[in-house]
């Protein structure tokens, strides 16, 4: 049998691995900032959750979500996005019962079936947020402050935003605009790609974003969705974007961002960087009051975003690594142990040679392991009952009893508790 791993996914380790949980780790100090919570919820759902939530008519649902059926013949889907659990959520688990508001984050792997590339995989991961029960512009505002300062934190400049809003389903808002625009894209038919012509009758929104030069050349003069929104909508959006300026927050307006997803009403938004070649989307997200009608609920305002984290992986740079820890080396294996296990318990990050090779062999194992001191057991040491402890930055060595030395390691270094 020939083992290979699946088309799409990965394994990360060393340095992915830490480029990963550094970005997580900062999330979660500047989400819990702004008074969010993790949420961890299934990877799979009831296929129906997805297909009602994101939309039939999307690429993701489309054609794009690993579905299963279980024993008894139900059809479930690995989750290729998570607003839609976290939304099922706060309905089947009561969140808003006692509460006005709720904010929750995750981190976790999502599944689409897409056709591999650079920054695109079929098992990915995102850094989500979702805020629920404010319908108020300075609730969209904070979320892209937030996404600002997490982008200071992981000094992650190369980074930008664009923003839209696509009103809602009031009948002169989204449904006025989107005749406006059927009439006119039905006159440049002719010159869009087969897709966007079947786009023109399901969902012609979608082909503001398509990507095919001609439709690009056709959509450039198309009418502005931002200038046609129903009042309620274009004061919101107003008032989103005087506080944006308020707070300095730079973005450019896109009215071909209408993202992928048919949840959306009012606000969207993308993160996009230059760096990370065709797939340059570092995130998105945005305002969907609807969402919970569509679940048959009383409608909650929310809105959110979902970052690509192994995108954002690939655009950091990690800064130089530290020596760090011990490294006992010696031949005696009893005594080996035994000062592992004491450095261990005391709370230092601690490396033997299990196989006991020759002392030349260790010491060029502590050297590749980067560490911080070299604990040596030698034969003379033994025979004095001492340890010769060498820091590995300053190459200076020292005699210290045996008996004492977890006390002189813990003046050289503080724990790492
Ligand atoms: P999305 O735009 O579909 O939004 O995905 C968000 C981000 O996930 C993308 O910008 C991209 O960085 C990353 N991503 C998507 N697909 C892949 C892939 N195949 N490989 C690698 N990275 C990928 C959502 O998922 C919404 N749930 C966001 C949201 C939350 N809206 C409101 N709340």
């Amino acid at each position: 049998m020939k083992l290979k791993i699946v088309k799409g996914t990965r394994d990360l380790y060393g340095d992915d691995v830490e480029r990963f949980q550094f970005l997580e780790d900062k999330a979660r100090e500047v989400f819990s900032l702004y008074g969010y919570e993790e949420i961890r919820t299934p990877m799979f759902e009831r296929t129906e959750l997805f297909a009602h939530g994101v939309g039939q008519d999307t690429d993701i649902v489309g054609k794009e979500m690993f579905l299963l059926e279980d024993r008894r013949g139900r059809s479930m889907a690995l989750r290729p996005e998570m607003t839609a659990s976290v939304v099922r959520s706060i309905i089947t688990d009561n969140h808003m019962q006692q509460a006005t508001h709720r904010r929750f984050y995750y981190i976790g792997p999502m599944f689409r079936y897409e056709q591999p590339q650079k920054g695109r995989f079929r098992q990915f991961y995102q850094i989500g947020a979702e805020y629920f029960g404010v319908s108020t512009p300075d609730s969209d505002a904070e979320l892209l402050l937030m996404l600002r300062q997490y982008f200071k934190k992981v000094d992650l400049n190369a980074v930008s935003f664009q923003l839209n809003t696509i009103g809602c389903q009031n009948p002169d808002c989204r449904p006025a605009f989107k005749k406006n625009l059927v009439d006119f894209l039905t006159v440049q038919k002719e010159y869009l790609c087969e897709n966007c012509t079947r786009r023109i009758d399901t969902n012609p929104l979608r082909v503001l974003d398509c990507k095919e030069e001609s439709c690009i050349a056709v959509t450039k003069d198309a009418p502005k969705i931002y200038e046609h929104v129903c009042e309620e909508c274009g004061e919101h959006f107003s008032e989103l974007r005087s506080i944006l300026d308020d707070h300095g927050v730079v973005y450019t307006l896109n009215h071909k961002l209408v993202r992928g997803l048919d949840y959306y009403s009012r606000t969207v938004f993308e993160v996009y960087s230059d760096n990370l070649g065709a797939q340059n989307a570092a995130g998105g997200g945005g305002r969907y009051d609807s969402l919970f009608e569509v679940y048959g609920s009383p409608i909650i305002p929310a809105l959110g975003f979902a970052l690509g984290l192994d995108r954002l992986a690939m655009l950091i740079r990690l800064g130089e690594k530290k020596a760090d820890g011990l490294f006992v080396i010696g031949h005696h294996r009893r005594m080996v142990n035994t000062l592992v296990s004491n450095c261990r318990e005391a709370g230092y990050k601690t490396l033997y040679d299990p196989f006991q090779s020759s002392m030349k062999s260790q010491f060029r194992q502590a050297n590749k392991a980067n560490v911080s001191h070299v604990l040596i057991l030698g034969d003379d040491e033994l025979k004095e009952g001492i340890v010769s402890v060498k820091n590995m930055t300053t190459s200076t060595q020292t005699s210290v009893p045996i008996d004492r030395i977890i006390g002189h390691i813990e003046s050289e270094l503080s724990p790492e508790r």
